[in-house]
């Protein structure tokens, strides 16, 4: 596979980092996954836009123009055999000898490469899948897309443990987002979902979701629903890139409304797949 690092374009087996990159020693960087359809990176523009918050919440200077950030992201998209897939890029402060502050003038690791698609499951989008609730760990920047995912990763590990595949996270009895997906409500025809605050990483995917719903006349509320509300909602849905639109159809192994995907998952899934035939079309971004 094609990787771009650090302006270059190489083959991965060749491409090399140093055991001093701080993205290996601290988890001190920001990435971004960005799905593809016939070789077109999705809604690029807000991926840009949300990396260079990440950035700028990490005070990481790249000196990356948008045009060379939109530049390399066409570039990946069109490395995709099938034209299918997602782009994967990270970011990280660079190379210094193990300190805390910040390294002076040591240029940040730039990482990119594209990689074909996994399709979902049929199973998943026609039963839904299981969550688990458990307790949010994570720091209180979660709108910055780190790549220190510890706390993501033990929370997504005790969720299969349970035999689950997301985790839905728990904070002041509220239901903010999933550990690598968002969560709505569905309660009475309405859609709740958490606000884009520093709690939650705002997906691009969920924002879309928003619009979408908002077209197709569906009332949306960006309040993060209680424990209980989700527990006893009509229908639970996540997003993100990586999985699109899945219902949740248990929840602590209790079902939630009557355990299959509901209405509005479908009416919302739909309007999801039409966008992206408009995205391979070039009619949208
Ligand atoms: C914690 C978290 N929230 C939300 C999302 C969804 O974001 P997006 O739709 O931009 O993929 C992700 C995606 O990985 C995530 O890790």
């Amino acid at each position: 596979m094609l990787v771009y690092l650090n302006g270059e374009w190489l083959p991965d087996e060749r491409a090399r980092i140093s055991v001093f990159d701080r993205g290996f020693t601290f988890g001190d960087g920001v990435y971004e996954v960005i799905p593809v359809y016939a070789s077109r990176p999705f809604r690029v523009e807000r991926h840009v836009a949300r990396l260079k918050r990440s950035l700028g919440g990490t005070r990481i200077d790249t000196g990356y123009t948008d045009r060379q950030w939109f530049d390399l992201l066409d570039n990946l998209g069109q490395h995709l055999p099938m034209g299918e897939g997602s782009i994967y890029l990270q970011v990280t402060r660079g190379v210094s000898l193990r300190q805390h502050t910040f390294p002076a003038r040591t240029p940040p690791t730039v990482f990119a490469y594209a990689r074909p698609a996994i399709a979902t499951a049929n199973r998943d989008l026609a039963q839904g899948i299981a969550a688990a609730l458990l307790a949010d760990i994570r720091w209180a920047r979660c709108d910055i897309k780190t790549t220190s995912l510890i706390a993501n990763v033990l929370l997504t590990q005790e969720a299969a443990d349970r035999g689950a595949s997301e985790a839905l996270l728990v904070r002041d009895n509220q239901v903010r987002e999933g550990a690598a997906s968002n969560v709505f409500a569905v309660r009475h025809g309405r859609l709740y979902t958490a606000p884009a605050d520093h709690l939650i990483l705002s997906g691009i995917t969920r924002e879309l979701v928003l619009e979408l719903a908002r077209q197709h006349a569906v009332d949306v509320i960006e309040e993060s629903p209680t424990v209980e509300d989700v527990c006893t909602a009509d229908e639970v849905l996540i997003t993100s890139s990586g999985r699109g639109m899945l219902a949740v159809t248990t929840i602590d192994g209790a079902p939630v409304g009557d355990g299959r995907p509901g209405a509005l998952f479908r009416l919302l899934y739909e309007a999801l797949q039409t966008f992206k035939d408009a995205v391979r079309r070039g009619e949208v971004r």
